[in-house]
């Protein structure tokens, strides 16, 4: 990797009960576009989550090694957790109706981070919540502060998401499956969003998506998990080329222009556990 790392993941399991959802998933992310891939289930999300300290309760993380932004993650208190979230790390998840509270205007709500994290006044957070809007591409910055969440549609909604993850400069971006919501053009321009403004503050992104069209045209690198292992890391441009045979066929089942963002086929299951045995 050409940059310092920010997050180092090493044996990283998440179990519930007795039954582990992730196991032993080691990575290292620095200031590049990393996308995270796999099937419905495979552990992306408990994943992605894990590194926000976001983890439902009944669930449990066990790392040899979980550090972020420098800080030791194994041992934050709650208290600490917050400071990272928000100003070093941000996430931005996959519906904004769900994300988004429904009883405060925008404008407070993009605020937020910066009343939480950044002592300024409140005509510099006026100000800085204004450029923001503006640059996640929200016209009528002034307006739109006033207005509520159920008044947006789902592309706004999402950028005003963006918005509020970004806003307190945060080094890392988490964008767990951030357009599955939105119809298709609107996809991918959300996506390019994402992509130059992750590059314009030089940030890193981990980006969870199902559409490996998009990954390949916005990530470095990839992270495949099958069932709560990561089985397979691999630059995007050699994505075409892949060796492990499952990477091949999720990279042959990637759905086409034509059928862009439909679900994936089901992959055939028994051919593959065939072929991961003879790995
Ligand atoms: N709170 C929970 N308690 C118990 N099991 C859970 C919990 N959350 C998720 N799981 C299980 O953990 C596994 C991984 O879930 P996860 O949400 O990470 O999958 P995913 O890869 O994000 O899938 P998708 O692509 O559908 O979003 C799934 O089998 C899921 O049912
Ligand atoms: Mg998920």
């Amino acid at each position: 990797m050409a940059t310092e790392p920010l997050i180092i993941a090493g044996n990283l399991t998440i179990h519930s009960g007795v039954t582990s959802l992730v196991k032993q998933v080691s990575f290292t992310l620095g200031r590049e576009r990393v996308a995270l891939v796999g099937e419905s289930g495979s552990g992306k999300s408990l994943t992605a989550r894990s590194l926000m300290g976001l983890l439902a309760p009944g669930l449990h993380l066990q790392a040899r090694q979980l550090q972020l932004a420098g800080r030791d993650a194994l041992t934050l208190n709650e208290k600490r957790w917050n400071q990272l979230r928000g100003s070093e790390l941000a996430m931005v998840m996959q519906d904004p109706k769900y994300a988004l509270n429904p009883t405060r205007t925008i404008g407070w709500q993009v605020e937020e981070p910066l009343r939480l994290h950044q002592r300024l006044s409140r005509a510099e957070r006026r100000e800085k919540v204004t450029e923001m809007l503006a640059a996640v591409g929200l016209p009528q910055p002034t307006q739109l502060m006033t207005r509520y969440p159920h008044q947006l549609s789902g592309g706004m909604g999402q950028r005003v998401m963006l918005a509020i993850a970004l806003i307190a400069d945060p080094q890392f971006l988490i964008a767990d499956e951030p357009t599955s919501a939105l119809d298709h053009a609107m996809r991918d321009r959300v996506l390019a969003l994402i992509h130059r403004l992750v590059e314009e503050r030089n940030m890193g992104l981990l980006l969870i998506s199902h559409d490996l069209q998009q990954v390949s045209e916005h990530c470095e690198r990839v992270m495949v998990m099958y069932k709560g292992q990561l089985l397979d890391t691999l630059p995007a441009a050699e994505l075409s080329r892949a060796t492990h045979p499952y990477t091949r066929t999720l990279w042959s089942c990637r759905p086409g222009k034509a059928t862009h963002g439909q679900m994936l086929p089901v992959l055939d299951r028994s051919a593959l556990e065939r072929e991961l045995k003879h790995d």
